[in-house]
């Protein structure tokens, strides 16, 4: 692993921290999506700045996954208005959101089993088509796409998220952190605008949940992608993001600096339900008026 993403201090917390600018990457409007009787996401508006680490939080159920399946083209919204750089990307199919630079990971890993961690991240280069390479790596659009050329920058990204040594194994032989941390590489190949990150930590213990922490600041740090990441460990998500948006069932019901979101009285309430947050708030008054602490605060919920 190297040095640079050794667990850390906190990002929002570091001097160093590098905001989203004004830039809107993304512009969502209104978006909604009905399944039946069930509204799952509902008048959902938000700006992505370039650049920005956002966290999008809410209990279960809250409709995070079907935001994600709705920007990256799983699923097409009933109604609202998605916009990138200023071009409507509204219900665009996922293949044609990939060109533009729009890439995600999935709650449940998908890789492919049967294939060595190297071959799952091939596709990558296939599927984000010619006009998904990037001036970075292609100089010249007639550059011929050489095996050669292809492994090499496989591998570059594999070794600098500390995963290359694993490259000709299965990866159904690899441990379950290994395997996010390859669902990341292989985003990370698409060379992505945007990024939905749904769930990167789920199933993984302390250290490995560090590690891809880690990752993810680094992948902030350096380079130009704007970054969504859904998480129930709170340390992870508060740890990250600059700002964060609380949804819940369907809706935003909070959004600001990760420290407000945390004691705002809404989040508290979505995630422990009324009785809990009378207690609470009994305990508050008890307590001289100091916020009562969530109990997600630095551990999963
Ligand atoms: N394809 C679908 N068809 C029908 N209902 C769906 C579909 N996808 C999601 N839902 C419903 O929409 C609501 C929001 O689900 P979603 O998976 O987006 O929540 P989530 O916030 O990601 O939850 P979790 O934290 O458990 O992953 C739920 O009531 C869910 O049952
Ligand atoms: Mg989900």
């Amino acid at each position: 692993m190297q040095k640079g993403w050794l667990p850390g201090p906190s990002q929002a917390d570091s001097p160093h921290v590098r905001g989203g600018n004004e830039t809107a990457v993304l512009q969502v409007d209104k978006l909604t999506k009905k399944f039946g009787g069930l509204t799952a996401v509902a008048d959902f508006s938000f700006t992505l700045g370039h650049r920005e680490l956002l966290g999008l939080i809410g209990p279960n159920g809250a409709g995070k996954t079907t935001v994600f399946n709705l920007l990256s083209g799983v699923l097409r919204p009933t109604s609202g208005k998605v916009t990138l750089q200023g071009e409507d990307i509204t219900g665009l199919p996922p293949h044609k959101l990939t060109t533009k630079g729009i890439i995600r990971t999935f709650q449940n890993l998908k890789l492919m089993k049967g294939l060595s961690l190297l071959d799952n991240m091939r596709p990558a280069f296939h599927l984000r088509g010619s006009s998904g390479f990037r001036d970075s790596f292609f100089q010249n659009a007639r550059y011929a796409l050489t095996e050669k050329i292809m492994v090499e920058k496989i591998m570059d990204t594999l070794d600098s998220i500390g995963i290359g040594q694993y490259r000709n194994v299965n990866v159904e032989d690899l441990s379950y952190g290994i395997q996010k941390r390859a669902e990341l590489a292989r985003a990370l190949l698409f060379e992505p605008k945007v990024l939905f990150l749904d769930e990167p930590a789920a199933g993984l213990n302390p250290q490995e949940t560090d590690e891809v922490m880690n990752i993810v600041r680094h992948i902030h740090k350096t380079t130009e992608t704007s970054i969504i990441v859904v998480e129930h460990n709170m340390k992870f998500v508060m740890g990250l993001s600059q700002r964060v948006i609380v949804m819940n069932q369907g809706a935003i019901i909070a959004e600001g600096p990760p420290a407000a979101v945390q004691s705002h009285p809404d989040v508290i309430k979505a995630y422990l339900g009324e009785r809990a947050w009378k207690k609470q708030a009994q305990a508050l008054e008890k307590n001289n008026g100091h916020a009562p602490k969530t109990p997600q605060e630095g551990s999963g919920c």
